[in-house]
């Protein structure tokens, strides 16, 4: 089946007004496996293990747990408040949505009606980016995409996959190539998984494989989520984001970076504020899935493996969000930030 561009089609959480389920991204593509949300645990666990994970869905998901559980007392709640605030690093739309639940309980609004804007907004965010973030795309481009950027990983139709779908969804034919994003693959389970439902066409390539595509001519664009922006347009996003935007900055492939005005930290100042996350070493010396567990890896080594790294605004050349697109040489003053406002409720 093939979806168009519209509220149908791949959903990761499901919420109808009083039981939370979400998709658990770590198990796809082998099986698609709801888990019910009945508690915070559950869904500190999902994050953790990136089973729920995509810096919008995060923020989405944290302002819900938080509504449900609005009926604590209120240090029990603010402690729950700063556990779910710390449970990713980097991905600042997570504490947006904690410091906005927080302002919302402080001034004594519902907190149902607040999670409900949250993702409200966050849809309406990914329509706003996917049409502008389309606009770049001709006919016959090819598009080359780091991680998962899609519907399973906000509340709507997704961000840099959701221009992909928009512009498949307005008649343009779009090829998309698709780093496999080592370690937890969220490139070929997910973005491969969504692609194929949407019935746009696409390739997978090993991480190290982007760099003679995009330097042989193959690639007409990059498009990149994120996790967080900084004021001079240096922005994080899934760990090798770097090493194909300096690919494409040799091949001269422009790279567009598109998120919600949630993923912009006005008071970052620049990526090397950006608190990057480091995860398990066993992620990379090996692979846990629904078919089990293997270990690749000699005995005897360490890992390196942080979960993000950080690209310079200056590699930019269009960043879109739901508040506006600017062109990258306009990101190192920061002006663009203040034209866009503070982050949270408009
Ligand atoms: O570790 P993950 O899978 O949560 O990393 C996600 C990314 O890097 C995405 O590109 C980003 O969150 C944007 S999702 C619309």
């Amino acid at each position: 089946m093939t979806f168009v561009d519209t509220a149908d089609g791949p959903r990761g959480f499901d919420w109808d007004g009083r039981v939370l389920r979400i998709l658990d991204q770590s198990a796809l593509p082998a099986v698609e496996r709801w888990v019910r949300v009945d508690g915070p645990a559950v869904l500190m666990e999902a994050i953790g293990a990136l089973r729920v994970r995509g810096a919008p869905l995060l923020g989405v998901l944290a302002a819900r747990l938080l509504a449900m559980e609005s009926g604590r007392a209120e240090a029990d709640w603010q402690a729950l408040a700063a556990a779910v605030r710390a449970a990713r690093p980097t991905a600042v739309n997570l504490m947006h949505a904690v410091d906005r639940m927080r302002a919302a309980r402080a001034a004594g609004r519902e907190l149902g009606a607040e999670a409900d804007a949250v993702a409200a907004e966050d849809a309406a965010a990914c329509a706003r980016i996917a049409q502008e973030g389309a606009a770049a795309l001709a006919d016959g481009a090819a598009v080359l995409t780091v991680c998962h950027t899609g519907a399973l990983a906000t509340a709507g139709i997704g961000t840099a996959l959701g221009a992909v779908r928009h512009a498949a969804a307005s008649g343009k034919r779009v090829f998309v190539w698709v780093c496999e994003t080592r370690p937890l693959l969220q490139g070929a389970r997910l973005t491969g998984w969504e692609l194929t439902r949407l019935g746009v066409p696409w390739a997978l390539l090993a991480d190290g494989a982007a760099a003679s595509l995009l330097l042989g001519g193959r690639v007409t664009r990059v498009m990149v989520g994120a996790d967080r922006i900084a004021r001079n347009g240096d922005f994080a996003n899934k760990t090798g984001t770097l090493a194909v935007a300096a690919a494409a900055r040799l091949g001269g492939v422009p790279l567009d970076v598109l998120a919600p005005w949630t993923t912009v930290d006005p008071a970052c100042p620049g990526g090397g504020a950006i608190p990057i996350e480091q995860r398990a070493a066993a992620e990379v010396q090996g692979f846990a899935g629904p078919q089990g567990a293997v270990r690749w890896a000699a005995a005897g080594g360490g890992a390196y493996n942080p979960a993000f790294d950080v690209t310079p605004g200056a590699w930019v050349a269009r960043l879109v969000t739901d508040r506006g697109a600017w062109p990258g040489e306009a990101l190192a003053g920061g002006a663009w930030v203040d034209q866009g406002g503070s982050t949270g409720t408009p």
